[in-house]
């Protein structure tokens, strides 16, 4: 398990205590830790009936379901024989009383500034919804996006929920290859981009990136490009620019009513094993869940302004940037660029100019804040704040502290949200109106979840103990399967103990019951929030030319929680020079994308392997965090390569 060393100062204020303010809980939804326990008991006891009336609430169904789960492990099926839309609960049941209602604010990191009402980006996503359609995208036909973070990117994936289309958002920042196999993968029909995005001051090159990634991907038969960067776009063959394509489109658009399990999107994340794994979620199961906790975990009132910081291509952004607040008739506001350009306080100029209430964010950005100092925080009147969010990676107590204190300055309850692509949905988390918090614990399961901590024989851990983190009752909002390979699914998720999804996350619990995560507990590391595949990365490495051999392990790093470094031999006669080792970080940066950039490159003669020919990966996660060797090196095939990686050290 990953995770840094405690220091003793770590471990008091892990045992601090923060209740709810009193004025914050008379206001919020959820107002007590006794209103949530009945909640979470009412789950326990009779969840369909739970999931039912939350499904009835959330959602606005165009034929009602029958059947609340039907539940053949590990295959869940929800709300069954129910219809409805996701763009028509996000828009269209809003338009009566929210219509002139900002729905979507926007910054782009030169500054320029847009918002849409929900009418406004009700017609923008009806009119490239048929635009979609003009271009034969039906019920059920992948669509890639790949776009910076602008109001475009959720008009986008409005525009497929609309007409029953899956989409795939591929984050901006990969490359083409990455793009390229996402695109392949999920056999996407047309693709979405734009001529770029502002990032740092710098343009990305997205739409040079596009046009390499569709090379040789059968399935794409247009790619649809938005002007982002102001300049006339110069198209080739199978490209359509996004003004024309909309520019002719009627502003309504007929939604397509989809059952309840008919997929919503497919969404590319890293698994322990292989390529990246399609994890997909369906329509209303998905739509429930977020909606709910999207109002129960930040206390989302009609008046805020939310501010999510994920980029739409990662999970976050779809569930709590796009669907969530929009489901909830909210205020999101979405930021292109980088946190700190031009300046440090970017952020915070940008809370106290929109007057965000909810801003929700990863522990590797408030850590990043934190080196930084307070000043760039104290210049700014954040008093509009409300609740903060964390969300992506284990929060150290002290990272939690500065956040409450100097972001929050004491008033704003901080909320820790553990979930996974696969949930969809946030599963741990404390309720801010309700739940008593302590710095770096998740908190408490919400109700309709419960996660069981085991050891490697499937049986429950004694309190205080680590273990693996189970799931041991479906939720509506978790992954339906893996994208064309269904028995990834089912080995990856539900082979350690039948029947209960394996999160690959370990985790104890305190005397109080709650959650304290600590890592992943499989080849998955989590790079400053980001889920990266050690073999993905090693795969990477053996690509290219020189290189023979490549393992791959986390090593704990103050700011991004997990560094990567890479353990490489190389081919007969190559010379090992600090120019190959930059030559391979920017090898992993081209095929995979900046976030899997080796932070270390190591040389070995060869590597520590099992008898049996495994990597010895224990070993070399000491060697890359300096620590002794407790492995059982008597089962080395070869004493001298443990000698050799231990002289490279000194
Ligand atoms: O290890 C856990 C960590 O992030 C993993 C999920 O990554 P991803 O699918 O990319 O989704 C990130 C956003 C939901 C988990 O398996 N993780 C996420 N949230 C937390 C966390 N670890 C500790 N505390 C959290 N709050």
């Amino acid at each position: 398990m990953s995770g840094q060393p405690k220091e003793i100062s770590s471990v008091l204020l892990e045992q601090r205590v923060f209740p709810p303010p009193p004025a914050f809980s008379k206001q919020a939804h959820i107002q007590s830790l006794e209103q949530y326990r009945a909640l979470y008991d009412q789950a326990l006891a009779d969840p369909e009936r739970y999931w039912g009336d939350r499904a009835r609430e959330e959602l606005y169904w165009k034929e009602p379901f029958q059947t609340v789960l039907d539940w053949k492990p590990p295959h869940a099926r929800w709300f069954v024989e129910g219809k409805t839309n996701l763009a028509w609960n996000c828009l269209d049941r809003h338009l009566d009383r929210h219509g002139e209602k900002i729905a979507l604010l926007f910054e782009g990191e030169p500054g320029d500034r847009r918002q849409l009402s929900y009418r406004e980006l009700h017609r923008e996503v009806c009119r490239f919804a048929n635009g979609l359609r003009s271009l034969g995208v039906r019920k059920g036909d992948r669509v890639g996006i790949y776009l910076p973070m602008v109001p475009e990117a959720a008009v986008a994936m409005l525009a497929c929920a609309r007409i029953g289309a899956v989409h795939s958002v591929v984050f901006g920042g990969f490359s083409a290859e990455a793009l390229h196999d996402r695109l392949v993968d999920a056999g996407a029909k047309v693709l979405i981009t734009a001529d770029g995005g502002w990032r740092k001051g710098a343009v990305v090159p997205l739409m040079q990136n596009a046009r390499e990634a569709v090379q040789g991907a059968p399935s794409i038969e247009q790619v649809v490009v938005l002007n982002r960067l102001g300049q006339a776009l110069t198209l080739e063959g199978r490209e359509v620019g996004w003004d024309a394509l909309v520019s002719k489109q009627a502003e309504t658009c007929d939604p397509e009513w989809v059952e309840s399990e008919h997929p919503l999107f497919i969404l590319y994340t890293s698994g322990s094993t292989g390529k990246p794994k399609g994890v997909l979620h369906t329509t209303a199961g998905y739509a429930v869940n977020v909606s709910l906790t999207t109002r129960w975990c930040f206390d989302l009132k009609p008046e805020d302004i939310y501010w999510c910081t994920a980029d739409v291509g990662w999970v976050t952004g779809h569930s709590y940037v796009v669907y969530g607040p929009l489901m909830n008739a909210a205020t999101t506001f979405l930021y292109e660029g980088a946190p700190t350009h031009p300046g440090p306080d970017r952020f915070w100029e940008m809370i106290a100019r929109y007057r965000v209430s909810i801003f929700y964010t990863a522990p590797t950005a408030i850590r990043a804040f934190m080196r930084l100092g307070s000043e760039p925080v104290l210049q700014h009147d954040l008093s509009s704040l409300r609740v903060l969010g964390s969300v992506g990676e284990p929060i150290n107590p002290e990272a939690w502290i500065w956040y409450r204190e100097v972001v929050g300055k004491g008033r704003c309850p901080v909320v820790d949200t553990w979930w996974q692509t696969e949930t969809g949905a946030i599963m741990i988390a404390p309720l801010p109106g309700a739940t008593p918090t302590k710095p770096g614990s998740a908190t408490l399961p919400l109700p309709g979840v419960v996660p069981e901590i085991l050891d490697a024989h499937g049986q429950p851990v004694p309190q205080g103990k680590g273990g693996h983190l189970f799931l041991a009752r479906p939720v509506p909002s978790m992954l339906r399967t893996v994208h064309g390979d269904p028995d990834r699914y089912v080995k990856t998720y539900f082979s350690e103990v039948p029947g209960k999804y394996f999160t690959g996350d370990g985790a104890r619990q305190d005397q109080d019951g709650y959650f304290w995560l600590m890592g992943r507990v499989d080849d998955v590391l989590n790079v400053a929030g980001h889920r990266l595949g050690t073999a993905e990365v090693e795969s990477a490495l053996v690509a290219h030319p020189k290189v023979a051999e490549a393992a791959v392990v986390g090593r704990p790093d103050e700011l991004k929680g997990t560094a990567v470094v890479a353990f490489v031999t190389v081919k007969k006669g190559v010379a090992v020079t600090a120019e190959l080792k930059k030559e391979l970080c920017q090898h992993v940066q081209k095929e995979i994308g900046a976030i899997a950039r080796p932070d270390e490159v190591r040389f070995a003669e060869a590597l520590p392997k099992t008898r049996s020919g495994k990597i010895m990966r224990r070993l070399l996660r000491d060697v890359a965090a300096g620590k002794q060797t407790t492995g059982d090196t008597t089962t080395l095939e070869d004493f001298s390569v443990l000698a050799a990686l231990r002289a490279e050290e000194e």
